[in-house]
């Protein structure tokens, strides 16, 4: 699993954790991919670390807790994805013509891994490549496949692409393929190893599927990627409770006459106060929602206070931070850690 990345675009949240380690669901992000991967039959992971490498041991320790046994290898400068697989290469355990499955660490996805694994297998591959269908395909490189579902071409971003499928980050490759990737400097698999292994005529395959599918690298995917697993649209062995409106962790308490919906978790200790509107959105530990504020579609970190009265729709709030009383924040602000934005002062002349 690719967990290296800085996850510069969930900045600030990412600043204290690293994306795959940002509570999803009320879980870790990783842990539902995790518990994916042994669902499907995986029992050895490795995790290639690098950006707060540290904070994975800590959380997912040798794996036990999760059925599996799981090995870390740390990059001390980013390898990029081929550089970061080619690194974990020495702590595979199987032969060099078996298969070794390899995700990026920030996809929700719904899809067969096991299927996915037998058409490898099936087609003796060297790669075979997820792929899922955009609605949006020119905002993509797109990845044409041909008879049999055999890869054709990694065409870069461009208008008018010839298909709607993108590769959806998660592999199978044969293992002696990750073997033969150039070790200590960085490599990118879609850029560099799979146009490679296409130009010499190697077997490249695509599993694609019309299961669910979310690459959570946004603060509006994330969002939407933990209600979702909460509501019950992509069912998730990691969930600790009941699929539902809400998640409410341990000791969150919700004022009689709030309303806490649309796949919303509040995290350990957070509080909702009176009359307060929460919905789909992901509340972490501790935090506090003042009384009649309304929040949509937004985090709000660890300890951050939102004051009575507030408004937040499509936002993200750092940890710590205060929104003062009456404060509207919209689409896309985004809150840095500590931050105190105090009750509104602005007054106009009609005011008075
Ligand atoms: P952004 O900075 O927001 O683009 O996020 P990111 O750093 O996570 O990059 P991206 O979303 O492209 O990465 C996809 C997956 O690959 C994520 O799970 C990353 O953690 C992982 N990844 C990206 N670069 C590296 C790397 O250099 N080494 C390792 N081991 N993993 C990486």
């Amino acid at each position: 699993m690719l967990v290296g990345g800085k996850g510069t675009r969930l900045r600030p949240l990412t600043l204290s954790a690293p994306k795959p380690l940002l509570p999803t669901a009320g879980v870790p992000f990783l842990a539902h991919q995790l518990a994916r991967a042994a669902a499907a039959g995986i029992t050895h992971v490795v995790l290639a670390t690098s950006y707060r490498a540290e904070m994975f041991t800590e959380a997912f320790g040798d794996g036990s807790a999760l059925g599996l046994f799981i090995d870390y290898v740390y990059e001390p400068t980013p390898l990029g994805t081929g550089g970061g697989i080619r690194n974990a290469a020495g702590l595979l355990r199987g032969g060099p013509d078996d298969p070794v499955v390899v995700l990026n660490g920030d996809i929700l996805s719904g899809h067969d891994l096991a299927a996915q694994v037998d058409l490898h297998r099936d087609h003796g591959a060297a790669v075979t490549l997820h792929l899922v269908k955009v609605d949006d395909p020119a905002r993509y490189g797109v990845v044409p496949t041909g008879a049999a579902g055999r890869v054709t071409a990694f065409l870069e971003k461009k208008a008018n692409p010839p298909t709607n499928k993108i590769n959806a980050g998660c592999y199978v490759f044969r293992r002696s393929v990750i073997d033969e990737i150039p070790a200590g400097r960085p490599v990118s698999v879609e850029r560099e190893t799979f146009p490679a292994l296409i130009e010499a005529d190697a077997v490249v395959m695509g599993y694609a599927s019309d299961t669910y599918w979310l690459d959570v690298g946004t603060p509006e995917a994330f969002v939407r990627g933990s209600c979702d697993v909460v509501l019950g649209h992509l069912l998730s062995p990691a969930m600790p409770g009941e699929c539902g409106e809400a998640l409410l962790l341990a000791s969150a308490t919700v004022a009689d006459d709030a309303r806490v919906t649309g796949g919303t978790v509040l995290g350990v200790g957070s509080r909702v106060g009176n009359g307060a509107v929460v919905h789909g959105s992901v509340v972490f530990d501790s935090a506090a929602i003042g009384a009649g504020a309304v929040v949509r579609d937004s985090i709000v970190g660890r300890g951050a206070r939102i004051g009575d009265g507030a408004a937040l729709t499509g936002v993200v709030i750092g940890d710590d931070a205060v929104v003062g009383p009456g404060n509207e924040l919209m689409h896309g602000a985004r809150v840095w850690p500590g931050v105190r934005l105090e009750q509104t002062s602005i007054r106009f002349s009609s005011d008075a």
